[in-house]
């Protein structure tokens, strides 16, 4: 890989010396252990973005006092590329992810970015990195675009100096279970967000948050919490790595966004798709009652999660408060399978993108 040369980019790039791909097991992947040879790099100083840089994944020096150490101040997206062929790759959706990302920014006091660096930065990371995109059925490059406040502070204000990274990973199954259906929790001990809160932000420390729920939910056997609402532990909200989606008769209800569930890139792919199959969609406040009710009148046919890493991964059991939801524990729902056959083939290329969600990428 020494001596690559990118044409068309603005964007400076410091090419390895050496790849490291030779590290790298791809007949076994799994999630985020194993990053690509390249980043992206841009600092925030003086009230501007600075010049944007490509150059080698390696540790870099902060300060003790660096202020995201300290308060968490930090964004970050996740999204994937996809091997269609071997002059090809898809970026799925980056317009609506790089949104979100300016718009978790806003929340956390972080200044947004433009759109046309981003693209330009991930084409030119993959370009650059292009052997590292695996190729096996359900794997992809994962691409973490993150923002993290760099000011040596230990006042709790906002950030004067903030770092703009890229890293990429390739990846197989984000839960262990692969397309097999998870099993889920509530938890009447804590709560994800509040509305007014970061719920609806990518913000690094939602995620911190929910560890030690997540945690003690994996000691019970299950494989996530599903968190219902701050105020009245009540309605259904999300699960923190995905959101969710509950098949009632022919109606697809999701989760309203309320300002506290993250405004997930593929629910919103999923519920496009709901709609345009001529299902009825309903996004709406739905209670772990009503869903206790639907399943007591065998009403409810299918649960299944949604998000990037996630893909489409159906929900085979729920816990709540000493009941049990219990559905096809072995294999997907017909319309979970459904769903991930057509998102999985739009992204990979094996089925017409009608939306326009895929961004190619010769390579
Ligand atoms: C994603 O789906 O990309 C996420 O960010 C969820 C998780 C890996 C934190």
């Amino acid at each position: 890989m020494m001596n690559e040369t990118i044409e068309n980019t603005r964007i400076t790039v410091q090419p390895v010396t050496k790849s490291r791909i030779n590290e790298v097991d791809f007949d076994n992947l799994v999630f985020g252990r194993k990053f690509s040879d390249h980043m992206f790099e841009m600092v925030y100083a003086d009230g501007k973005w600075g010049e944007p840089l490509i150059k080698p994944y390696e540790p870099f020096q902060i300060t003790p006092a660096t202020n995201v150490l300290h308060y968490g101040q930090a964004v970050f997206e996740g999204m994937k590329a996809f091997y269609a062929d071997e002059n090809t790759v898809h970026i799925f959706r980056p317009d609506v992810h790089h949104q979100r990302f300016n718009n978790s920014c806003r929340r956390m006091c972080i200044p947004e970015t433009d759109f046309e660096t981003f693209i330009e930065a991930l084409e030119t990371l993959i370009k650059l990195d292009r052997k590292w995109i695996p190729k096996k059925a359900g794997t992809a490059l994962y691409i973490r675009p993150f923002i993290f406040a760099s000011d040596d502070l230990l006042a709790a204000r906002s950030s004067d100096k903030f770092t703009y990274q890229i890293i990429t990973s390739p990846v197989g199954a984000y839960y262990a279970e692969g397309f097999n259906p998870v099993s889920l929790t509530t938890t009447d001990e804590y709560v994800r967000a509040v509305e007014g809160g970061t719920g609806e932000a990518k913000a690094a420390g939602n995620y911190a948050g929910s560890f030690l729920p997540a945690k003690k939910a994996k000691a019970d056997g299950y494989t996530q919490v599903l968190w219902l609402d701050a105020k009245e532990h009540k309605y259904i909200e999300e699960v923190g790595t995905m959101n969710i989606h509950f098949l009632i008769g022919d109606t697809l209800v999701s989760p309203a966004l309320t300002g506290s569930i993250l405004p997930g890139v593929t629910r919103r792919s999923v519920l496009a798709l709901a709609k345009e199959w001529g299902l009825n969609v309903e996004e709406r406040r739905i209670s772990i009652d009503e869903l206790f009710e639907a399943y007591e009148n065998r009403d409810l046919k299918e649960v299944f999660g949604s998000g990037t890493a996630a893909v489409v991964s159906p929900v085979g059991l729920i816990h709540h408060q000493g009941k049990n939801i219990e559905l096809d524990r072995d294999k997907p729902g017909e319309f979970a399978q459904k769903c991930f056959d057509e998102i999985t083939g739009i992204q990979y290329g094996r089925r017409e993108d009608t939306f326009g969600w895929v961004h190619k990428i010769g390579i």
